[in-house]
Protein backbone atom coordinates (compact mmCIF):
# COMPACT_ATOMS: atom_id res chain seq x y z
CA UNK A 1 0.00 0.00 0.00
CA UNK A 2 3.13 2.15 -0.39
CA UNK A 3 1.99 5.62 -1.16
CA UNK A 4 -1.73 4.55 -1.23
CA UNK A 5 -4.45 6.82 -0.18
CA UNK A 6 -6.67 5.20 2.42
CA UNK A 7 -9.73 5.84 3.32
CA UNK A 8 -9.87 3.77 6.86
CA UNK A 9 -13.38 4.24 8.61
CA UNK A 10 -13.14 3.06 12.71
CA UNK A 11 -9.64 3.43 12.20
CA UNK A 12 -9.80 5.21 16.23
CA UNK A 13 -12.04 1.77 17.26
CA UNK A 14 -11.06 -1.31 18.90
CA UNK A 15 -10.25 -3.37 15.86
CA UNK A 16 -8.51 -0.20 14.51
CA UNK A 17 -6.38 0.16 17.28
CA UNK A 18 -4.55 -2.81 15.12
CA UNK A 19 -5.76 -2.07 11.63
CA UNK A 20 -4.11 1.64 11.48
CA UNK A 21 -0.31 0.90 12.36
CA UNK A 22 -0.45 -2.32 10.14
CA UNK A 23 -1.97 0.16 7.53
CA UNK A 24 0.98 2.67 8.48
CA UNK A 25 3.42 0.09 8.44
CA UNK A 26 2.90 -0.42 4.56
CA UNK A 27 3.80 3.10 3.58
CA UNK A 28 0.03 4.41 3.28
CA UNK A 29 -1.53 7.97 3.83
CA UNK A 30 -4.45 7.59 5.83
CA UNK A 31 -8.04 9.46 6.30
CA UNK A 32 -9.88 8.35 9.58
CA UNK A 33 -13.22 10.01 9.83
CA UNK A 34 -14.21 9.86 13.32
CA UNK A 35 -16.77 11.48 15.98
CA UNK A 36 -14.83 11.26 19.23
CA UNK A 37 -12.00 13.19 19.73
CA UNK A 38 -10.93 11.18 23.01
CA UNK A 39 -10.62 7.96 20.29
CA UNK A 40 -8.66 10.12 18.33
CA UNK A 41 -6.36 10.94 21.08
CA UNK A 42 -5.99 6.81 21.83
CA UNK A 43 -5.26 5.82 18.86
CA UNK A 44 -2.36 9.09 18.70
CA UNK A 45 -1.07 7.41 21.89
CA UNK A 46 0.03 4.34 20.39
CA UNK A 47 1.94 5.78 17.29
CA UNK A 48 4.97 7.37 16.45
CA UNK A 49 4.66 11.31 15.22
CA UNK A 50 5.60 10.38 12.37
CA UNK A 51 2.74 7.55 11.49
CA UNK A 52 0.49 10.47 12.94
CA UNK A 53 1.46 12.85 10.32
CA UNK A 54 0.73 10.45 7.55
CA UNK A 55 -3.07 10.57 9.09
CA UNK A 56 -5.63 12.91 7.83
CA UNK A 57 -8.06 13.22 11.10
CA UNK A 58 -11.60 14.38 9.42
CA UNK A 59 -14.70 14.80 11.44
CA UNK A 60 -17.75 12.61 9.81
CA UNK A 61 -20.69 11.03 10.70
CA UNK A 62 -21.02 7.84 8.00
CA UNK A 63 -24.70 7.81 8.57
CA UNK A 64 -25.69 10.91 7.13
CA UNK A 65 -25.06 10.37 2.86
CA UNK A 66 -24.06 14.31 2.95
CA UNK A 67 -21.33 13.82 5.08
CA UNK A 68 -19.79 10.60 3.63
CA UNK A 69 -20.06 12.30 0.06
CA UNK A 70 -18.25 15.48 1.51
CA UNK A 71 -15.55 13.11 3.53
CA UNK A 72 -14.56 11.59 0.00
CA UNK A 73 -14.33 14.50 -1.86
CA UNK A 74 -11.55 15.79 0.70
CA UNK A 75 -9.26 13.06 -0.23
CA UNK A 76 -7.16 13.49 -3.42
CA UNK A 77 -7.91 9.88 -4.35
CA UNK A 78 -8.95 6.79 -3.29
CA UNK A 79 -7.23 3.87 -3.60
CA UNK A 80 -8.62 1.67 -0.19
CA UNK A 81 -11.27 1.66 1.77
CA UNK A 82 -10.86 -0.11 4.63
CA UNK A 83 -14.31 -0.10 6.42
CA UNK A 84 -14.15 -1.00 10.11
CA UNK A 85 -17.22 0.96 11.06
CA UNK A 86 -19.93 -1.20 13.01
CA UNK A 87 -21.43 -1.40 16.19
CA UNK A 88 -23.15 -4.31 17.98
CA UNK A 89 -26.41 -4.77 20.28
CA UNK A 90 -28.25 -7.48 22.20
CA UNK A 91 -31.88 -8.72 22.96
CA UNK A 92 -34.68 -11.00 22.32
CA UNK A 93 -36.65 -10.41 19.01
CA UNK A 94 -39.84 -10.28 20.75
CA UNK A 95 -38.39 -7.47 22.88
CA UNK A 96 -36.08 -5.70 20.70
CA UNK A 97 -37.37 -2.22 19.43
CA UNK A 98 -37.64 -1.28 16.15
CA UNK A 99 -35.40 1.92 16.75
CA UNK A 100 -32.59 -0.21 17.81
CA UNK A 101 -33.09 -2.41 14.90
CA UNK A 102 -33.36 0.24 12.38
CA UNK A 103 -29.90 1.41 14.47
CA UNK A 104 -28.10 -1.57 13.68
CA UNK A 105 -28.70 -1.59 10.23
CA UNK A 106 -27.78 2.10 10.26
CA UNK A 107 -24.69 1.74 11.81
CA UNK A 108 -23.49 -2.05 10.28
CA UNK A 109 -25.18 -1.94 6.61
CA UNK A 110 -26.09 1.91 5.67
CA UNK A 111 -22.68 3.23 6.65
CA UNK A 112 -21.31 0.66 4.23
CA UNK A 113 -23.11 1.59 1.60
CA UNK A 114 -22.89 4.71 1.65
CA UNK A 115 -18.47 4.27 1.90
CA UNK A 116 -18.41 1.94 -0.59
CA UNK A 117 -21.21 3.98 -3.34
CA UNK A 118 -18.97 7.24 -2.81
CA UNK A 119 -15.61 5.75 -2.84
CA UNK A 120 -16.20 3.77 -5.45
CA UNK A 121 -17.24 6.12 -7.87
CA UNK A 122 -13.49 8.14 -7.09
CA UNK A 123 -11.97 4.20 -7.58
CA UNK A 124 -13.74 3.75 -10.96
CA UNK A 125 -12.53 7.22 -12.45
CA UNK A 126 -8.88 6.12 -11.36
CA UNK A 127 -9.26 2.17 -12.28
CA UNK A 128 -7.86 1.33 -9.53
CA UNK A 129 -9.29 0.21 -5.76
CA UNK A 130 -9.17 -2.39 -3.25
CA UNK A 131 -12.33 -2.36 -0.70
CA UNK A 132 -12.29 -4.23 2.68
CA UNK A 133 -15.16 -4.31 4.39
CA UNK A 134 -16.26 -5.94 7.93
CA UNK A 135 -18.99 -8.41 8.13
CA UNK A 136 -18.72 -10.77 11.22
CA UNK A 137 -19.37 -14.24 12.29
CA UNK A 138 -22.55 -13.83 12.88
CA UNK A 139 -23.85 -12.68 9.66
CA UNK A 140 -23.27 -16.47 8.19
CA UNK A 141 -24.14 -18.02 11.29
CA UNK A 142 -26.85 -16.05 13.01
CA UNK A 143 -27.40 -16.51 16.59
CA UNK A 144 -30.25 -15.76 19.42
CA UNK A 145 -30.70 -12.12 20.50
CA UNK A 146 -28.54 -11.06 17.55
CA UNK A 147 -30.94 -11.08 14.57
CA UNK A 148 -30.76 -7.38 14.01
CA UNK A 149 -26.69 -7.45 14.17
CA UNK A 150 -26.98 -10.64 11.90
CA UNK A 151 -29.25 -9.60 9.77
CA UNK A 152 -26.94 -6.64 8.93
CA UNK A 153 -24.14 -8.10 9.00
CA UNK A 154 -24.91 -10.77 6.52
CA UNK A 155 -26.52 -7.98 4.33
CA UNK A 156 -22.54 -6.68 5.09
CA UNK A 157 -21.36 -9.37 2.80
CA UNK A 158 -24.21 -9.61 0.37
CA UNK A 159 -23.30 -6.06 -0.84
CA UNK A 160 -19.27 -7.07 -0.87
CA UNK A 161 -20.37 -9.60 -3.01
CA UNK A 162 -22.28 -7.10 -5.54
CA UNK A 163 -19.55 -4.90 -5.56
CA UNK A 164 -17.29 -7.75 -6.25
CA UNK A 165 -19.18 -9.06 -9.44
CA UNK A 166 -19.98 -5.27 -10.64
CA UNK A 167 -16.19 -4.70 -10.70
CA UNK A 168 -15.27 -7.33 -12.13
CA UNK A 169 -12.82 -6.76 -15.71
CA UNK A 170 -11.55 -3.88 -13.32
CA UNK A 171 -8.44 -3.55 -11.03
CA UNK A 172 -11.03 -2.82 -8.41
CA UNK A 173 -11.39 -5.69 -6.02
CA UNK A 174 -14.06 -6.11 -3.18
CA UNK A 175 -13.65 -8.60 -0.29
CA UNK A 176 -15.02 -8.94 3.88
CA UNK A 177 -13.70 -10.37 6.79
CA UNK A 178 -16.04 -11.95 9.23
CA UNK A 179 -14.29 -11.92 12.78
CA UNK A 180 -15.67 -13.94 15.97
CA UNK A 181 -14.81 -12.42 19.49
CA UNK A 182 -11.88 -9.91 18.87
CA UNK A 183 -9.74 -8.65 21.89
CA UNK A 184 -11.24 -5.08 22.63
CA UNK A 185 -10.40 -3.41 25.20
CA UNK A 186 -14.64 -3.19 25.17
CA UNK A 187 -14.93 -7.26 24.91
CA UNK A 188 -12.15 -6.96 27.92
CA UNK A 189 -14.46 -4.84 30.35
CA UNK A 190 -17.56 -6.13 28.91
CA UNK A 191 -16.81 -9.96 28.92
CA UNK A 192 -13.64 -10.43 31.13
CA UNK A 193 -10.28 -11.21 30.39
CA UNK A 194 -9.95 -14.42 31.78
CA UNK A 195 -11.02 -15.89 28.12
CA UNK A 196 -9.19 -13.27 25.92
CA UNK A 197 -6.43 -15.29 24.86
CA UNK A 198 -8.90 -17.51 22.90
CA UNK A 199 -10.06 -13.96 20.97
CA UNK A 200 -8.18 -13.18 17.90
CA UNK A 201 -6.42 -10.33 18.01
CA UNK A 202 -7.21 -6.77 15.94
CA UNK A 203 -3.23 -7.55 14.57
CA UNK A 204 -4.47 -10.78 13.11
CA UNK A 205 -7.44 -9.17 11.57
CA UNK A 206 -5.16 -6.59 10.41
CA UNK A 207 -3.16 -8.86 8.33
CA UNK A 208 -5.88 -10.65 6.50
CA UNK A 209 -7.00 -6.68 5.88
CA UNK A 210 -3.29 -5.69 4.61
CA UNK A 211 -3.48 -8.33 2.28
CA UNK A 212 -6.90 -7.93 1.19
CA UNK A 213 -6.15 -4.48 0.66
CA UNK A 214 -3.05 -4.87 -1.40
CA UNK A 215 -2.38 -4.95 -5.05
CA UNK A 216 -1.11 -8.47 -4.37
CA UNK A 217 -4.79 -9.44 -3.86
CA UNK A 218 -5.98 -8.60 -7.73
CA UNK A 219 -7.52 -11.80 -8.05
CA UNK A 220 -9.23 -12.06 -4.95
CA UNK A 221 -12.69 -10.78 -5.22
CA UNK A 222 -15.97 -11.36 -3.54
CA UNK A 223 -14.51 -13.58 -0.39
CA UNK A 224 -15.66 -13.54 2.36
CA UNK A 225 -13.05 -14.75 4.97
CA UNK A 226 -13.61 -16.19 8.78
CA UNK A 227 -10.80 -14.88 10.79
CA UNK A 228 -12.15 -16.45 13.98
CA UNK A 229 -9.08 -17.20 16.29
CA UNK A 230 -9.78 -20.34 18.62
CA UNK A 231 -13.35 -19.34 19.37
N1 LIG B 1 -15.57 -6.30 18.66
C1 LIG B 1 -15.89 -7.53 18.24
O1 LIG B 1 -15.79 -8.52 18.97
C2 LIG B 1 -16.36 -7.71 16.82
C3 LIG B 1 -16.66 -9.00 16.37
C4 LIG B 1 -17.05 -9.19 15.03
C5 LIG B 1 -17.13 -8.09 14.20
N2 LIG B 1 -16.83 -6.84 14.68
C6 LIG B 1 -16.93 -5.71 13.77
O2 LIG B 1 -15.66 -5.10 13.70
C7 LIG B 1 -15.81 -3.70 13.44
C8 LIG B 1 -15.02 -2.89 14.45
O3 LIG B 1 -15.48 -3.21 15.76
P1 LIG B 1 -14.84 -2.51 17.05
O4 LIG B 1 -14.93 -3.50 18.14
O5 LIG B 1 -13.54 -1.89 16.70
O6 LIG B 1 -15.92 -1.35 17.33
P2 LIG B 1 -15.70 0.02 18.14
O7 LIG B 1 -14.56 -0.10 19.08
O8 LIG B 1 -17.05 0.38 18.67
O9 LIG B 1 -15.27 1.05 17.03
C9 LIG B 1 -16.21 1.53 16.12
C10 LIG B 1 -15.60 2.66 15.35
O10 LIG B 1 -16.57 3.15 14.44
C11 LIG B 1 -16.67 4.56 14.56
N3 LIG B 1 -18.04 4.96 14.26
C12 LIG B 1 -19.17 4.42 14.76
N4 LIG B 1 -20.24 5.03 14.24
C13 LIG B 1 -19.78 5.97 13.39
C14 LIG B 1 -20.41 6.92 12.55
N5 LIG B 1 -21.75 7.01 12.46
N6 LIG B 1 -19.62 7.75 11.82
C15 LIG B 1 -18.27 7.67 11.92
N7 LIG B 1 -17.63 6.78 12.68
C16 LIG B 1 -18.37 5.94 13.42
C17 LIG B 1 -16.28 4.86 15.98
O11 LIG B 1 -15.80 6.17 16.05
P3 LIG B 1 -16.33 7.17 17.20
O12 LIG B 1 -15.93 6.54 18.51
O13 LIG B 1 -15.63 8.44 16.90
O14 LIG B 1 -17.82 7.21 17.03
C18 LIG B 1 -15.17 3.83 16.20
O15 LIG B 1 -13.94 4.32 15.68
C19 LIG B 1 -17.32 -3.43 13.47
O16 LIG B 1 -17.84 -3.46 12.17
C20 LIG B 1 -17.87 -4.62 14.27
O17 LIG B 1 -19.21 -4.93 13.99
C21 LIG B 1 -16.45 -6.63 15.97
Amino acid sequence: MKGKQVLLTGGTGGLGLGVTPAVLAQGAEVTIPYRSLKDVERLKGILSPADIARIQFLPANLQDEASVEQLISRMIRVDVLIHLVGGFSMGKTHEYSFDSWKHELELNLNTTFLTCKYSLKRMLENGYGRIVTVSSRAGVEPAGQLAAYSAAKAGVIALTKAIADETKGTNITANTVLPSVIDTPTNRQAMGAENADKWVKPESIAEVICFLASEAAKDVRGAAIPVYGNV
